[in-house]
């Protein structure tokens, strides 16, 4: 199964049990959010998982774009992305978790075809504030499910206040020999799909109160189920990367890590320039700009002449079609130009700066200030320019 069909295949179970499709919104939260991103599927929906009636009734369904900064650092491995896409379903005070849970499970095992004995299961376990979830527990117990409780890993809130609740998370094991351990024992189990029992609120102080009103909310990471279905233990060889994997490799010698994570920045600056983000020092422009220049340290690192003059427009057509998006191929790669020839000022004044006799020892903190507040070097190109 290719992406879209995926897509397809996910959006039509759900609409066969009552859900509407919604439309994914961009990255970018409403205006009054203060969230620089949308990070989840949730996130646009939770006026309606407060209490305000949705329009489109009470079962949902979509595909969102969500952005993650939180798991930049782990961009390279096999499981994570910086933009990536979400299906998401949602009960806004309709059915309950087992149901949520036996679709999901229904789906995986009958819809996409997955064998049974590689699914895992993890339930909250309970802690001073919160109960056990006996309820998910027992239904992963009827399919035979294996079931490892956790407390930490299966509670799930998108900020430290606002709507939360226990989850239950369902893995696939991807390893070479027959299942064995435990989702938290083995990373060859890969989490597919969080569903999410919302039904609290974590107020300022830090308590909980009851929410108001029973939502489940699910949340699937596509280019990783895509992966999975297609036999690939990365999503960078999921079909979404097939034209950067055919093309980057030809174009620039990186070892894996390097190509992973210049091919997700990449793609990811398109994506947000596309949402009609600009590079800037402050919020959503500093994050677009933080993933150009470490894209481009990490391109030049073996070879400091590589540039994205060379990136070809297919790479940026292919992205802004998958995400939906009508800006121009071309205006999106000036954008990443102009920010490259910034870049390359910046630290063209960083270099001379730093061959002062002044910076030549051990730079102290006020050295940093003063390099950031009269010269705008921050501290990761500076130590950066300093171990070339
Ligand atoms: N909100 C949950 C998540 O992002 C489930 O959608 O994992």
């Amino acid at each position: 199964m290719n992406t879209d069909q995926i897509v397809r295949t996910f959006v039509e179970y759900f609409e066969e049990r009552g859900h509407r499709q919604i439309t994914g919104s961009s990255l970018l939260p409403s205006p009054g959010d203060p969230v620089l991103f949308t990070t989840s599927g949730m996130h646009p929906l939770t006026p309606y998982l407060e209490g305000r009636p949705h329009p489109l009734g009470r079962r949902l369904v979509n595909v969102q774009r969500c952005l993650r900064t939180t798991d930049l650092d782990e961009v390279g491995d096999d499981t994570h992305l910086t933009v990536f896409e979400m299906l998401g379903t949602w009960s806004l005070d309709d059915y309950d978790g087992p149901q949520s849970l036996d679709w999901g499970y229904g789906l995986l095992t009958e819809g996409f075809g997955i064998d049974p004995g590689l699914l895992h299961a993890t339930v909250f376990g309970g802690d001073d504030r919160s109960g056990p979830d006996t309820t998910s527990l027992e239904l992963w117990q009827e399919h035979g499910v294996p079931v490892e409780l956790t407390v930490e890993d299966n509670w799930w809130s998108n900020g430290p206040t606002g709507p939360c609740g226990p989850d239950s998370e369902i893995f696939l094991w991807t390893g070479d020999t027959p299942p064995r351990s435990t989702p938290t024992n083995d990373d060859r189990w890969v989490e597919v799909w969080n569903h999410v029992m919302m039904r609290h609120r974590r107020l300022d102080d830090g308590s909980l109160v009851p929410l108001g009103q029973h939502n489940v909310d699910t949340g699937l990471g596509l280019e990783r189920l895509s992966s999975l279905l297609q036999g690939h233990s990365s999503v960078f060889e999921c079909d979404v990367f097939e034209p950067w994997r055919r093309i980057v490799p030809g174009l620039w010698l990186l070892d894996e890590r390097s190509l992973r994570l210049v091919c997700d920045h990449l793609r990811s600056a398109v994506v947000v320039i596309g949402d009609g983000v600009r590079p800037s020092n402050a919020g959503r422009g500093y994050v677009l700009r933080r993933l150009v220049r470490r894209m481009l340290t990490v391109l030049r690192r073996d070879d400091p002449w590589r540039s994205l003059v060379d990136l070809p427009d297919e790479l940026v057509v292919h992205t802004l079609h998958h995400f939906r998006q009508n800006m121009d191929s071309h205006a999106v790669r000036e954008v990443l130009l102009e920010e490259e020839r910034r870049f390359g000022r910046l630290l063209e004044r960083g270099r001379q700066v730093l061959a002062r006799p002044r910076f030549r020892g051990l730079l102290r903190e006020e050295d940093f200030h003063y390099l950031h507040d009269t010269h705008g070097l921050p501290r990761d190109i500076v130590l950066n320019l300093r171990s070339q």
